[in-house]
């Protein structure tokens, strides 16, 4: 085995051997002002992603954007397998006309997203999405992303930075070594997972061209093949009524140490929970609604996909015996119970979840501090109570574009929430999937037993679906 690793890894030196001369490995090469894709300024690295050496080609750190406010920010990485730079290589079955683009994210908490770099993961073992993809003969584009706490970072700032990367690409089709324009795929998780739904939902809408005009983005389309998305905090304006729909009732919460919601907040948790049915009856989701207690078809969907997960768990040979919001009859999972999860899974946000009465959670700050829903900034208990702009809440929401004129959807998307998951309700990424379905999209989504607020930690069958879609 030693001896097969040396080989390879001698094999892959060799191979490499053009940027080895050029530069000592490890130089990042400086590219601030090029704009396209400087084709000789590689480096080139071999990694062990499980028992696979990897040989791949990265062009790090290329501005993406002519007039960028933050210059050091927008810039992104792109990574390409050894094996497209021979005539005839493949991977996977794919070529270096064939491969898929994959273009995760690193956003989270709105915060600014650095780029991925290939390399093994220490929160779930084995390699990262990024080694993962290119194992499996992806090209890699991972942009950096502009986040809440830069002084330009503020909302709508990631998806312009997002869809003005992915017409880099375009516009440096031909001189990428490899990869099908046709075929890019988003990935992120939480605020990066809300990211990845707004970018495969709103393909080349209208509303973001000012925005990408300013900040010297290419002229190109920025639609997508298909979007990855875990457990996003999506749908902001109105996510905090499904919240309380799960989790009025539990008053204690778990942001930091466990403190009981005081009254404002259980009167939030009332009047939320109550107009929930509403709106979700309101999004017109054939087959799916509310009665006026929150009962109804929709809330078994939700049901059902939590049973689903614990029966692929329990076919798995894991325990899910024993709790009480769940019924297991044999190596049956019969019934969930919503009221009994939410105490079992306990409450993380106090109510409202994301529009705060006190104007300072993670979303407001994405506003630029303000409110964008009405009941938070009717029921404002800040100094100075302000309301977002209409039209950057708007640009915000992947749900106010899908099946639009003059917009492009993804094609394909794959949406997974853990069980455990509490930072939003499941109902958030179960409303976006039933709205692209509806819409006429494939969307493939599920609940994962066992799983928080996490993401990309079933990289395997991730690719799985995706070579099923890409091929
Ligand atoms: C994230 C988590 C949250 O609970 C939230 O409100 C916003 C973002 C995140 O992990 O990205």
């Amino acid at each position: 085995m030693r001896v097969k690793l040396l080989c390879a890894f001698i094999l892959a030196v060799v191979l490499c051997a053009p940027s080895f001369s050029a530069e000592p490995p490890g130089f990042i090469p400086d590219m601030r002002d090029s704009q396209v894709m400087p084709p000789n300024n590689f480096i080139c690295q071999t990694m062990l992603a499980g028992n696979k050496l990897v040989s791949f080609r990265s062009w790090i750190d290329i501005p993406y954007m002519a007039n960028s406010p933050e210059p050091e920010y927008n810039r992104l990485n792109v990574y390409v397998p050894e094996e497209y730079f021979y005539e005839g290589g493949t991977v996977n079955g794919y070529t270096a006309k064939t491969a898929p683009i994959f273009m995760p994210n690193g956003v989270g908490g709105y915060m600014p997203g650095r780029q991925f770099v290939p390399a093994n993961d220490n929160r779930h073992g084995g390699p990262g999405v990024a080694l993962y993809a290119l194992s499996r003969g992806y090209v890699v584009v991972s942009p950096a992303i502009r986040g809440r706490t830069l002084e330009h970072g503020k909302a709508p700032a990631l998806i312009v930075d997002y869809k003005a990367a992915v017409r880099w690409v375009r516009h440096n089709k031909d001189k990428l070594p490899a990869g099908d324009t046709e075929k890019i795929i988003s990935d992120g998780l939480s605020a990066g997972g809300a990211l990845s739904s707004l970018l495969g939902a709103t393909g080349n809408a209208k509303e973001y061209e000012p925005y990408l005009k300013e900040v010297g983005a290419y002229d190109e389309r920025d639609d997508i093949f298909a979007s990855v998305v875990y457990c996003p905090i999506t749908d902001l304006e109105h996510a905090d009524m499904p919240y309380e729909w799960i989790f009025n009732g539990v008053n204690t919460y778990h942001m930091g140490p466990a403190r009981e919601m005081d009254e404002n907040m259980q009167a939030a948790s009332d009047a939320l929970k109550a107009a929930f049915p509403a709106y979700l009856n309101s999004l017109n989701l054939e087959g799916y609604t509310l009665d006026e207690n929150g009962n109804g078809s929709f809330r078994r969907y939700i049901e059902g996909l939590y049973i689903a997960a614990a029966q692929k768990a329990l076919d798995a040979g894991e325990n899910v015996r024993g709790l009480e919001w769940l019924t297991v009859e044999g190596d049956k999972v019969t019934g969930a119970d919503l009221g009994k999860y939410a105490v079992w899974a306990t409450r993380m946000k106090a109510a409202p979840a994301f529009d705060s009465l006190n104007m300072k959670s993670f979303e407001n700050n994405e506003f630029g501090d303000k409110h964008f829903t009405e009941y938070s900034f009717k029921h404002s208990t800040a100094e100075k109570p302000a309301m977002a702009d209409a039209d950057k809440i708007y640009v915000m929401n992947p749900l106010n574009f899908i099946g639009r004129e003059g917009v492009t959807t993804a094609k394909h998307w794959r949406i997974r929430h853990g069980v455990k998951d509490r930072d939003t309700s499941l109902a958030v990424p179960a409303i976006l999937a039933l709205k692209l379905k509806q819409a006429g999209y494939e969307a493939d989504i599920a609940a994962v037993w066992g799983v928080p607020h996490d993401g990309n930690y079933d990289l395997p069958e991730m690719f799985a679906w995706l070579d099923a879609i890409c091929r």
